[in-house]
């Protein structure tokens, strides 16, 4: 039985949900039959929540780029994959054919097999947001070694300690990237990465901004030089080709990092078949992808958002992705309306922090420009708020575009909830419903299933935590080196339940809203940071004693960091040990996990047995005062009026 790959109607999605959940490996066999398997399976699937095991079409033999590019040569060689725009506007945009992708993973695929990469080998990538990015990520896939991307904004000790996780061999990076008025130098951070470091054998390192970098003899490498060595390796008289390595349906695609409750990042790992065929459908069918429509997806590659629907997903689809290189108020705050204008932007997907920074410009960026070639726009990475989703709806939809508001994680791999674009209802601030195969459901405390009550206007509601009862193709597979690690975090919790960490709400017609995170991992700008990672930084500083970290409701990144301090040093003022604190931080996460608000303490409030009740803390930070709940149970209870009195 064939089911049709793209969803074009209300009741095509509701047939298609029912199949995929009574007769999953019909349904699943025939989404699969749309993709290039060198061999096909033997099985669907075969899986447990207990160890985790999940096995989606083993048996089955195939390589993700030879879907990605090699199966469009024929058809659509001089067809644009990528468009990429440069973070200055003046500079020169750059198209990026499927044939001239395909030329470039095949000589970044030789120049890795040249220094002796091989499949399974780990190879870690920080670069800037430009094509050869994407040409070594593909590259990596080519040859079957796992690539992990590190995001731009991550510190030196962080990238050591992701290196050490997965004990990379190769690293690929840039000599610096723009980013708006910035001018970033990533290899002094790798550099820096690499002091003590036994395991790496080479840097190839890409020019882009002309930042004056150390070359260290024997480790180090030119990408220009050794892509030109390659390129004479791959092109013969006039036929390009690197043959791709068979991978396994089960092999690892690529390894990426993301916070957990925990101090120590996870290394989350995704599949080869499963998450080609997860992203390459959820895209095609959340946004209504038609052939010829120009996708322009605001996310950067080192989160899973750009690794799925800038580069895989859309790839796979035959799409054209436009690749942005800059941020969304540089120079000014029409830069992303410039984009859709000069490109001719049918599908949008940004995240709401974007959308609520741009609003506080004003309609004045928008003056001029044209978006009448949007069709689609989508919304990822945090819950929106009624009043951002209306200005999208108005200001750049102009009230024509369906917007899809996509929830999913890291370890999904791709979309699970959401609506469809124009082919079912979008409601705002709802993720709505469940892709084909998702099987979503809400539990208590105790793992019992929720049960729905009466909401303010009469209508029932369900609210609780939100668990994933069987798996999907995108799901993922283990967490590197540590295949406990991901049983504990996402299978231990409820008994045979994948927990997603996040609390929601479902209706009476199964829509789904998804109101935050439950657990120890705060969402600030889009960006999943866990408050003991933060914590973790805060306490390497000299000066401090101990700390606390909770979220707050911040009106531009969704969630502020606000941090709990006792500090014992006598060096400097209140406001110089916070900017030590902040570069403490910056230092050991990055940037982007500096609070926004640190406030000294004399202590936090504990229960008998030591532990910190956040609770009460994250009450003070919201500036609920008045409702701490019961604070006999604590250790010294006059601590929460100190911090109270003080709070910032
Ligand atoms: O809390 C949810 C939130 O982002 C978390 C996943 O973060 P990350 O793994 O970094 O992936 C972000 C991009 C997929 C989720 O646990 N989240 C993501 N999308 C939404 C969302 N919260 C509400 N609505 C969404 N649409």
């Amino acid at each position: 039985m064939s089911y049709p790959f793209q969803i074009t109607s209300q009741e095509q999605y509701e047939m298609a949900y029912r199949v995929s959940i009574n007769e999953p490996d019909q349904f699943w066999a025939s989404v699969a039959d749309n993709f290039l398997w060198r061999k096909k399976w033997d099985n669907v699937l075969e899986w447990n929540f207990k160890d985790p095991k999940v096995k989606w079409f083993q048996g089955g033999k195939l390589n993700i780029t030879e879907n990605c590019i090699d199966r469009h040569l024929k058809t659509m060689g001089e067809k644009p994959a990528f468009i990429w725009e440069p973070n200055n506007p003046e500079d020169r945009v750059r198209v990026v054919t499927y044939n001239r992708l395909h030329k470039r993973v095949c000589q970044v695929a030789q120049m890795l097999k040249n220094n002796g990469v091989k499949k399974g080998d780990r190879v870690c990538i920080y670069m800037g947001m430009i094509p050869e990015l994407v040409y070594a990520i593909l590259g990596c896939a080519r040859i079957g070694a796992i690539h992990s991307v590190i995001f731009g904004g991550f510190s030196a000790q962080s990238i050591a300690d992701r290196l050490e996780d997965a004990q990379a061999e190769y690293i690929i990076t840039c000599d610096g990237a723009y980013r708006g008025g910035k001018d970033i130098p990533l290899k002094n951070v790798i550099d820096d990465a690499l002091v003590g470091n036994k395991k790496v054998k080479n840097v190839i390192v890409y020019t882009r901004t002309r930042i004056p970098v150390s070359m260290i003899k024997g480790r180090d490498l030119w990408w220009e030089d050794e892509m030109e060595h390659a390129e004479a390796q791959v092109e013969k008289d006039g036929v390009v080709s690197f043959p791709a390595e068979e991978m396994d349906a089960e092999d690892p695609l690529f390894i990426l990092y993301t916070s957990g409750s925990t101090g120590k990042p996870k290394g989350v790992v995704h599949s080869s078949a499963g998450y080609m065929i997860w992203t390459t459908y959820t895209f095609v069918n959340v946004f209504q992808y038609k052939p010829g429509d120009i996708h322009f997806c605001t996310a950067d590659i080192g989160w899973i958002t750009g690794h799925s629907y800038i580069c895989y997903g859309p790839l796979c689809a035959g799409a054209t992705s436009v690749m942005f290189e800059g941020i969304p108020t540089w120079p000014d705050a029409g830069r992303l309306w410039d984009i859709v204008d000069k490109h001719n932007v049918n599908i949008l997907y940004t995240a709401p922090t974007a959308i609520r920074s741009l609003m506080g410009f004003g309609l004045e960026p928008l003056k001029g420009k044209d978006l009448s070639s949007l069709r689609t726009l989508g919304t990822v990475g945090e819950p929106i708020n009624e009043e951002a989703w209306h200005w999208y709806d108005d200001n750049i939809g102009k009230n024509k575009c369906p917007i899809v508001d996509t929830w999913w994680q890291t370890e999904t791999g791709g979309i699970l909830i959401s609506n469809l674009a124009g082919i079912t209802p979008a409601r705002p601030a709802w993720a709505t419903l469940p892709l084909p195969g998702v099987q979503p459901v809400l539990v208590d405390e105790n793992g019992k299933e929720a049960s729905p009550n009466p909401s303010d206007g009469g209508a029932l509601v369900t609210s609780g935590n939100l668990c994933i009862k069987a798996p999907w193709p995108g799901i993922i597979r283990t967490t590197w080196g540590d295949h406990d690690r991901c049983r504990q975090n996402y299978f231990a919790t409820y008994e045979n339940l994948y927990f997603t960490g996040d609390g929601a709400l479902e209706d009476e017609q199964g829509n789904f809203r998804i109101t935050g995170r439950v657990d120890d991992v705060l969402n600030v700008s889009g960006h999943r940071i866990g408050t003991a990672e933060v914590e973790n930084a805060i306490n390497m500083h000299a000066g401090v004693v101990e700390s606390a970290v909770v979220g707050y409701p911040h009106a531009l990144k969704g969630q502020g960091i606000y941090a709990y301090v006792i500090y014992n040093g006598h060096h400097g003022d209140e406001s110089s040990r916070r900017q030590d604190i902040l570069q403490t931080v910056t230092r050991v996460i990055g940037p982007i996990a500096k609070p926004d608000k640190i406030q000294f303490v004399s202590g936090l409030p504990k229960t008998r047995s030591g532990k910190i009740m956040r609770r009460i803390l994250r009450k003070i930070a919201e500036g609920d005062t008045a409702n701490l709940g019961d604070t006999t149970t604590l250790l010294d209870p006059a601590v929460v009026d100190d911090i109270k009195n003080n709070k910032l």
